[in-house]
């Protein structure tokens, strides 16, 4: 077990955002949630937070993801970890400091960067990596022997220093002890008058502690976001992660490249993806499923083999073998029951589907309860609003309803009724009975004088 903390009070300026840097999302989760979540399921036992830029937004978008530490001005990286004093002190045994904006960071790096920090005895262990380009990175000076000796700043370095590859990722594990101690002697004394947490392996060493650092094999895992465009970067690798990770769990994804899907989403194995598919957070998608290319599912429950074409289901479960679409909507608070088909163009609303109903095409139902086998007929009209108030209906299993009818709510349809095409409903029907609302059409003689008028 050990202590997490997580540095998330900077501004993030170059974001040019109102909201604070950390809570900008990666498929789907603020960036400082991804850290959070790596660190729990890295073993760690309490995770706090150092906020301070915009912190009452940050603490209610994270609620009690983490605990919170304010840092009120921003006086450097050590500093920031110094307001975490109280979590130091209760630790048990380590503490693992990491970047609120470095969201790829993986669970079984952290848990491997603390075995490596117990195995080899270290009171301080960085996390580095090593990159074609360090620029801007802190370098991590070696000794001949290998062993380090301490982090430079890019604005501390000497030119020898700027050439160094080897560079601080901004996250260690730590005896929690050894920091505490090590925080104490902080000074600000550098490029940037700010305490620098990098200082505390100097520190630790002249105190004839042994230090280390673990290289992180894949670096993308250290990227930090610090604008837009490394906010794409970072959430196109996450992306992969994320498509691949189905992918091997029995999901086929077509143009994966084009497929995005966002943190807490489950697919059953032998669901097929089709290019351009946007899977929301909370959505669950049962097996054997086809997920038809441009579709948008936003906490949408789909049970097995159901078949949805270009279509948009928000908040809404679908039982099995239903089929949806093409450009089908269905928005919140829906259940569509097993067999139902959805067909083009039809819209539900806080409605009730029972099984093996049939809504081909061109209708609206809203607020309604529809029973089993029910048949609607083309172009249908739920009309559940009169201007200030929105009604319910419920139309009885096996009904018919023919092409073009208004069901004015609320209305009662009978089961087994049947509803004459072109018909505004606006009284109850009785069960298996016939009705038809509509004037009678009438066909009438002309004289040639008036149909002379007319094609003139
Ligand atoms: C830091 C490291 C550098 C490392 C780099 C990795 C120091 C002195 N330098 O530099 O060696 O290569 O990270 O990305 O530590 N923060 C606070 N309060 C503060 C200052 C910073 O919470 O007072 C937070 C920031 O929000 C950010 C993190 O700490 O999440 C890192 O701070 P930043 O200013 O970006 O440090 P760098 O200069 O990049
Ligand atoms: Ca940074």
């Amino acid at each position: 077990m050990f202590t997490s903390i997580i540095l998330a009070a900077g501004m993030g300026t170059r974001m040019k955002s109102e909201k604070p840097k950390v809570l900008h999302r990666v498929c789907g989760k603020p960036l400082c949630a991804w850290v959070i979540d790596a660190s729990k399921k890295a073993g760690a036992g309490e995770v706090v937070s150092v906020i301070g830029h915009k912190a009452e937004l940050v603490r209610g978008e994270l609620g009690n993801a983490c605990e919170f530490v304010l840092q009120a001005e921003q006086k450097g990286t050590g500093h920031a970890v110094m307001q975490a004093g109280e979590y130091i002190k209760r630790a048990d045994g380590y503490v693992v400091v990491l970047n609120g904006d470095t969201p790829l960071i993986t669970a079984e790096t952290i848990k491997a960067a603390v075995e490596y920090h117990k195995e080899n005895g270290n009171f301080a262990t960085v996390l580095t990596a090593v990159l074609p380009d360090a620029a801007g990175y802190g370098r991590i000076v070696r000794a001949n022997d290998g062993s380090v000796l301490k982090i430079v700043e890019q604005k501390d370095a000497s030119e020898e220093e700027k050439l160094i590859k080897e560079v601080n990722s901004g996250m260690y594990v730590f005896d929690a002890e050894s920091l505490a101690y090590a925080l104490g002697k902080l000074t600000p004394n550098n490029a940037q008058g700010e305490y620098y947490l990098t200082d505390t392996l100097e520190i630790l060493l002249a105190a004839g502690k042994k230090i280390g650092a673990y290289i992180i094999a894949d670096s993308d895992e250290i990227r930090g976001i610090n604008d837009r465009v490394q906010l794409n970067e970072a959430e196109t690798i996450m992306r992969r992660r994320i498509n691949e990770n189905h992918m091997r769990n029995g999901v086929t994804i077509r143009i994966p490249e084009s497929v995005y899907i966002e943190d807490g989403v489950e697919i059953g194995a032998d669901t097929e993806i089709c290019p351009n598919v946007t899977l929301k957070s909370g959505t669950r998608i049962g097996r054997n499923c086809t997920i038809g290319t441009g579709s948008v599912l936003d906490k949408a429950v789909i049970h097995d083999n159901v078949d949805i074409l270009s279509s948009v289901i928000l908040d809404s479960e679908v039982d099995s073998e239903t089929h949806v679409g093409p450009f089908a909507y269905i928005r919140p608070n829906c259940r569509v029951g097993k067999d139902v088909k959805v067909g083009d163009f039809v819209e539900l609303k806080n409605s009730t589907i029972d099984d093996s109903t049939k809504i081909s095409h061109l209708t609206y139902i809203g607020d309604t309860d529809v029973g089993k086998s029910v048949n609607f007929g083309c172009g249908t009209v739920t009309v559940n609003y009169d201007g200030k108030k929105k009604y319910r209906s419920t139309i009885g299993d096996h009904a018919f309803i023919g092409c073009n009818t208004n069901l004015v709510s609320p209305v009662n349809v009978g089961e087994g009724a049947y509803i004459a095409a072109g018909s505004t409903i606006t009284d109850d029907i009785p069960a298996d009975t016939l009705s038809i609302a509509r004037a009678r059409q009438v066909n009438k003689h002309v004289s040639d004088e008036w149909l002379e008028s007319k094609r003139k």
